[in-house]
């Protein structure tokens, strides 16, 4: 019905400007008609009396003359005439013939219609607005035998021309406005009774009437569809702040609250033992785990992980499960036991010294081994296997996470055909012709389709896969869907750019921010007015932490003034530490640390302090909240949430954030110090900038960034995801059906 109004409105709208242009074409050719009309008349006139004028054109006979005039005139459209003699005078006129066409104005034509010849007479006409009305004016030459002996004026009325087109103009527009009104009906009515027949069969369908045998096939899935329609929309109009109430609801609204489960190498809760034989929990220094842990508290369901602590096994159940979080017990850890072989295979070598350093543009060059493939492969299959274990549906959601499981879509999708599959890769995707370094680029990416969604940070990660697939597979990429279309099926390829818990939940029991800085202050023997940094990072390469400390001693090389009061705070949690290149990193961070202390130390000052060790998140955030300045310099990151955590910990709008480029951050938080952590002199000028900056410039960056936090959120992120998973869930359904149907009809048919 919508569409058939629409269709009325284009068709008033086109009438309307057919009817307009019309007009202008008939007004226009009428009065060239309504012309030529006259100017007939007026030459048949002058013709006709040619001879009786003629014989009275002796200026003894002008009151003849002037009765002839009137004869003429006796034609209801000739107003008036007058005759003019060569040389314009004039001969005789009637009474109306109009004083303001005398002498002077008619002189040039009279003129020139003398000096034409009998053989080759000019005549004169012309429209003319008088006083009485318009009227169309002759001037026609009175030929002798062999000259042009003067000019007959005739005026007639030209007042009807325009009454005339009015008239036509009128039934111009009665014939449209009838056409427009007849189409509209006609329209309407086969909208109405099409709409009618469909929406009567539709609503009945809803309502759980008996329909149609043919519609029966596919009847749920309409209903569900069409229910799910409503609730979107009531959900878009909701607004509001993404909260986990918010996305638990709209788990329930579009999944049916279905539960969720992760796959994801890190283990949001390490049990570790300690030397003194307790056992204590652990937060892993990672942002998957930052951003996907309160995503799981909110919607509940199971996470899969390595269980990698040292008393992760004395903590699970028979079937290696664990509520967590401890003491809230939101959802299920289920732990994937790994010996030392497939971790060294999997995880340090193909995931770490493979896929890491291909997709990190950091100058570290990747390694492929054939057995570490081959690790990485089984360990893809066991974490698949645990996930089709975990699941209660035949069409579950399951999220897998990261550059660690770029396998286990497909195989989860081979055992589970109808699953609703979101891989996320957290890191970079590289450009094709950097992908095509790693020998299992074909394989990686198969197993990467086999999801529904595969979602990355950025548009600049998305369009990279995309290349690579098109480069290295037989596949369709629909551009407008962002899909990849392969064997029939299509995975949707989407930027997720990823955040935070809002407010974080580390701020809820935080000392405040003076008491952190005093804190801080007293435990490193700083001066009172000191001005502190704080780094927090893995020890890993694509960090760019030695470019930082080089960076930190150019802002004191070119600020003398910051010496002994600067002091830089970095946080190195130890990170994959049997891998070389993560070792000599380990060594040139200390050495380049210890160097710049002794060039710059003095007494008890130190400007840098490296702290080599795992810090639980509330330290972490003490020192965020006691910080002027905290420097993210990595040398490509896929977003690094330490710039957001910054951020989220300063609920007293100051410090300053400096930030690089190369981070997917950077296209978020522009109110940042934006650098090119490479070039050392830039940024160490920004981090002397940071520091002398104004507490209202402070405040004004702050502010605006942590707005834009707070609203892109976790919670939001994981919605987005959802939201497009569940409404290609119910098109897939939908579709599936239909081709079912269509299939048997077809074999009934036959
Ligand atoms: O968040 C980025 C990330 O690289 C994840 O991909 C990874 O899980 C995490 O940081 C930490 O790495 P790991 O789990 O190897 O300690």
């Amino acid at each position: 019905m919508d569409r058939a109004l629409r269709f009325v409105f284009a068709l008033l709208v086109g009438l309307a400007l057919i009817t307009l242009g019309a007009s202008v074409v008939v007004q226009r050719t009428a009065r060239e008609w309504f012309e030529k009309d006259v100017r007939l008349r007026a030459q048949l006139a002058v013709n006709g009396a040619r001879h009786g004028l003629l014989a009275r054109w002796s200026p003894e006979r002008a009151l003849e003359l002037r009765a002839l005039l009137e004869e003429l005139t006796a034609d209801e459209r000739i107003r008036a005439a007058a005759a003019f003699g060569p040389e314009c005078e004039l001969r005789a006129r009637t009474p109306e013939f109009p004083e303001a066409l005398s002498g002077e104005r008619l002189r040039p034509h009279l003129l020139a219609n003398a000096e034409s010849t009998a053989a080759a007479p000019r005549e004169w006409h012309a429209v003319e607005d008088l006083p009485g009305g318009r009227v169309h004016v002759s001037a026609l030459p009175l030929s002798g035998e062999s000259a042009v002996l003067g000019s007959i004026v005739l005026v007639q009325d030209f007042g009807f021309v325009e009454r005339r087109e009015a008239e036509a103009l009128r039934f111009l527009l009665y014939a449209f406005a009838f056409l427009a009104l007849a189409a509209s009906a006609v329209t309407v009515i086969a909208a109405r009774v099409s709409w009618r027949g469909w929406s009567n069969e539709l609503r009945r369908i809803l309502r759980g009437g008996q329909s149609r045998p043919e519609f029966q096939p596919i009847l749920g899935d309409v209903r569900e569809l069409v229910e799910r329609i409503s609730a979107e929309g009531a959900a878009e109009s909701e607004g509001g702040a993404w909260t986990p109430a918010r996305l638990k609801q709209t788990l329930q609204r579009h999944l049916h609250g279905e539960k969720v489960v992760i796959v994801a190498n890190r283990e949001p809760y390490v049990h570790q033992r300690r030397a003194d034989g307790t056992i204590e929990v652990m937060h892993p220094a990672s942002g998957l785990v930052t951003a996907l842990e309160p995503v799981m508290r909110a919607c509940s369901g199971t996470w899969i992980a390595h269980g990698s602590g040292s008393a992760d096994r004395e903590t699970v159940d028979a079937r290696a499960r664990v509520r967590v979080p401890p003491g809230e017990e939101a959802y299920s850890l289920r732990r994937v036991w790994l010996d030392a072989d497939e971790e060294r295979g999997y995880y340090y070598g193909f995931s770490n010294e493979g896929l890491w350093p291909l997709c990190h543009i950091a100058h570290t060059r990747p390694m492929f081994r054939t057995e570490d493939w081959r690790h990485y492969c089984e360990v893809n299959r066991k974490f698949a296997d645990a996930a089709c274990a975990e699941v209660d549906t035949d069409d579950p959601i399951v999220l897998v996470q990261d550059y660690h499981f770029a396998l286990a879509p497909r195989l989860i999708r081979e055992r589970l055909p109808r699953a609703t599959i979101i891989a996320f890769w957290h890191i970079p995707w590289p450009n094709a012709q950097r992908f095509a370094i790693c020998p299992w680029r074909r394989e990686l990416l198969e197993g990467l389709l086999g999801a529904s969604i595969v979602g990355f940070h950025t548009q600049a990660d998305c369009n990279h896969f995309v290349e690579s697939v098109e480069r290295f597979l037989e596949t369709r990429t629909d551009p407008e869907l962002n899909a990849i279309v392969r064997n029939g099926r299509s995975t949707l390829v989407r930027p997720y750019p990823i955040s935070l818990e809002w407010p974080a939940r580390w701020l809820a029991d935080a000392p405040s921010v003076r008491e952190c800085r005093a804190s801080v202050v007293r435990e490193l023997e700083l001066a009172p007015d000191a001005l502190i940094g704080i780094g927090v990072d893995r020890l890993d390469y694509t960090k760019g932490i030695e470019e930082r400390l080089l960076a930190v001693e150019r802002a004191l090389e070119l600020h003398p003034e910051l010496r002994g009061r600067f002091t830089f705070v970095q946080l190195a949690a130890p990170s994959r530490s049997i891998i070389e290149a993560y070792r000599r990193l380990d060594e040139r961070v200390v050495e380049l640390a210890e160097r710049i202390n002794q060039r710059f130390g003095a007494g008890r000052y130190r400007p840098i302090v490296v702290r080599r060790a795992h810090h639980e998140p509330p330290a972490v955030f003490r020192f965020y909240r006691a910080a002027d300045v905290c420097y993210v310099s990595s040398l490509h990151d896929g977003m690094n949430l330490v710039a957001k955590e910054f951020v989220a910990a300063r609920e007293d709008e100051l410090g300053v954030l400096v930030l690089s480029q190369f981070t997917g951050a950077a296209r978020e938080l522009t109110e940042a110090l934006i650098v090119n952590p490479y070039d050392v002199d830039e940024a160490g000028a920004a981090l002397a900038a940071a520091l002398t900056m104004s507490r209202e410039e402070q405040r004004d960056r702050m502010r605006a960034m942590r707005a834009f936090v707070a609203e892109f959120n976790v919670y939001r992120w994981a919605g987005r995801m959802l939201v497009d998973a569940s409404r290609l869930r119910s098109r897939d359904r939908l579709a599936g059906r239909l081709t079912n149907y269509l299939v048997s009809a077809a074999r009934m048919e036959r």
